[in-house]
């Protein structure tokens, strides 16, 4: 009944949180439309860790893209970068308490440092690039690191992202390319274009 409800939730979420990186498969079966006969049949508790994983994620992204969508509505996207700048770091520790795990969105090119993929992050993001590159649904990936169970998540680009990590003057309008700068001197998360990858949630799982 559980895997029943996470297959469902993951579901929803993917049809109702498009503008997130809902286009992750995972390696394992538990997605497909059968799954819940798979999973039944042939429990593994890595398939349980990278649902578990993918629901603690799309969860997140979830909540960030709510309050991201709320932020542009009340005051325009030079506004929302104010949020994001803000909210989104203090917003993902506080559903990772919820989730009793960790969770951090990092990237190759980050907005703010603090979010720099790590050396086994960047390997991955490239071998999900090259998928993308020749039309491959980007897939998520389990791995153990030290005694913990860590799921690596793909971040797509969605045409709503461009507004703050397209062309500027194309996709960027003045006034957000401006606080942008302000904000984060050292950026390098633009230049986007939809559909590229722009980073991995990652979350870091105990084992039970
Ligand atoms: C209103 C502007 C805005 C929009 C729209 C926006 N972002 Fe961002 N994004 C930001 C800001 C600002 C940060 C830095 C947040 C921080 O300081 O932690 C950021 C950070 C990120 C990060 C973390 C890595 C990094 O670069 O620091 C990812 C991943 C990301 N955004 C993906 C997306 C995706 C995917 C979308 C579309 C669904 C999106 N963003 C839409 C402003 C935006």
């Amino acid at each position: 009944m559980k895997t029943k409800a996470t297959i469902l939730l993951v579901y929803f979420s993917a049809l109702f949180f498009s503008c997130n990186n809902s286009t992750t498969k995972e390696e394992s079966t538990i997605n497909d439309s059968t799954s819940h006969v798979s999973a039944v049949v042939s429990p593994d508790i890595d398939v349980d860790f990278l649902a578990e994983g993918k629901r603690i994620s799309t969860e997140a992204q979830a909540a960030l893209a709510g309050n991201l969508l709320n932020a542009i509505q009340k005051g325009g996207s030079a506004f929302a970068v104010e949020f994001c700048n803000t909210k989104a770091i203090s917003l993902t520790d506080s559903l990772a308490n919820n989730f009793n795990a960790n969770i951090r969105r990092v990237s190759d090119k980050p907005r703010n440092a603090v979010n720099q993929a790590n050396e086994n992050e960047l390997a991955f993001m490239q071998l999900v690039s090259s998928k993308l590159k020749e039309s491959e649904i980007p897939e998520a990936k389990l791995g153990e690191i030290d005694g913990k169970m860590v799921g690596y998540y793909p971040i797509v680009m969605k045409d709503m992202c461009l507004q703050c990590h397209g062309q500027k003057d194309a996709n960027i309008n003045a006034e957000t390319f401006e606080k942008i700068q302000k904000l984060y001197p050292t950026d390098k998360a633009i230049g986007y274009q939809a559909n590229e990858l722009r980073g991995l949630w990652v979350v870091e799982m105990n084992k039970k």
